[in-house]
């Protein structure tokens, strides 16, 4: 076969692999997020309440920023997908919440973008139809500082997020099963960067040690997607008709304990700690689970499988927008709601004023981690 023919072949596999991975997402989110074992500590961590809140609902902004973006609220929408026809058409319904709501929207991996340049087009439509959507861009840790450049441009993006995802490539039949060079790649595209660069989980958590690597190598900012929603593992199972990898599916730091393990090696990093933003994602359920990662330490929280179900929910492109919409103001309303009774006005107060109680068990799972 020529290069060229073998690229066509590729190119296929992704964009099959990427509607495969949508509906399947899909699919097998709403029982995730039911799963108690997933949810079993961040349910048990409880605020105290405070019968006196001294708050007016008036006073309270949830406002944050991160990665150079400012954002009305404490979440967004967390890289899913683009690339193909299907997908495409959620990211451009996604856009149009993002632009309603002043939302970031984070895209999925743009390495077809990178592969085939026929696939450029959609995404510069998408932009240039949103010209005020923070748009971030989105590649694996294989690619080079020039793919991190030209995704970046092709989309205009405020932000380049850099996925990590050796669990998935490793349950992947196709996937790549060489990991090094990771560290030189992420720290090369750090520097050459022209836009705050994220590296993120896409599932699976990051613990101490990683936070520790990736702040060590000069990124700011990390998206430690845990476990609890949408599962790689679980999907690329499921794709491949196989049960090779059922154990995988477990496998991984429960938000919660990620986000806790990452807040540790923000805080031993001393001196440059404030200027490390940490974005708490993977599973993450509505506004109760927001407040309360950003009381432990986040300073955003992203969703991904939330805005699926929610963009999906009718084959009405208006109607899928307006309802997407309409949940985001009633989130916001809730977490206003919530910090409101809670006594704090602003994110900094949550983290710092807000007092609650952890579980036993993520009391004994941090004393072992400690040693
Ligand atoms: C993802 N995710 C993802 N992440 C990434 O960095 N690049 C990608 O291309 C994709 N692709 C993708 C497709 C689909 C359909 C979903 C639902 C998710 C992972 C995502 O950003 C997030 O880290 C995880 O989904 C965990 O968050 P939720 O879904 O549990 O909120």
């Amino acid at each position: 076969m020529t290069m060229e023919g073998k690229d066509m072949v590729q190119d296929v596999h992704i964009s099959s692999r990427k509607d495969d991975h949508l509906r399947l997402a899909q699919q097998f989110y709403v029982h995730n997020v039911q799963a108690l074992s997933n949810h079993d500590e961040i349910d048990a961590m409880q605020f105290v309440h405070q019968a006196l809140p001294e708050m007016s609902r008036e006073r309270v902004s949830a406002s944050t920023s991160f990665a150079g973006i400012s954002l009305p609220r404490p979440y967004f929408i967390n890289a899913m997908t683009g690339g193909t026809e299907l997908t495409n058409r959620v990211n451009y319904r996604l856009a149009r919440v993002a632009h309603d709501t002043q939302s970031a929207l984070a895209l999925g991996s743009m390495s077809i973008a990178v592969k085939d340049p026929r696939t450029r087009d959609a995404y510069r439509q998408l932009r240039d139809d949103f010209p005020d959507v923070r748009f971030i861009a989105n590649l694996g840790a294989e690619h080079t500082v020039e793919s991190a450049q030209l995704v970046q441009e092709v989309i205009g993006a405020v932000a380049l997020q850099i996925h990590l995802n050796a669990v998935q490539e490793i349950v992947m039949p196709e996937g790549e099963k060489d990991f090094t060079g990771w560290m030189n790649n992420i720290r090369a595209i750090v520097q050459e960067s022209h836009v705050p660069v994220i590296v993120k989980e896409v599932g699976f958590g990051m613990s101490y040690e990683t936070v520790q690597q990736l702040l060590n190598i000069g990124v700011h900012t990390v998206d430690i997607a845990g476990r609890g929603g949408t599962n790689f593992a679980q999907i690329e199972n499921a794709r491949n008709n196989k049960q090779d990898f059922n154990y995988m599916e477990n496998w991984g730091l429960s938000t919660i304990r990620s986000l806790i393990e990452a807040v540790e090696a923000r805080k031993n990093q001393g001196v440059d700690a404030h200027d490390v933003s940490i974005i708490a994602s993977g599973g993450v359920r509505g506004p109760l689970d927001i407040v309360k990662y950003c009381a432990l330490g986040a300073d955003a929280v992203g969703l991904s499988g939330a805005f699926l179900q929610a963009i999906t929910s009718s084959d009405d492109d208006n109607e899928a927008v307006e309802s997407t919409i309409e949940l985001i103001h009633d989130w916001d309303e809730h977490i206003t709601n919530i910090m409101t009774i809670l006594g704090v006005e602003n994110l900094e107060q949550l983290r710092t004023q807000a007092r609650y109680t952890l579980p036993e068990s993520l009391i004994s799972y941090r004393r072992q981690r400690a040693q």
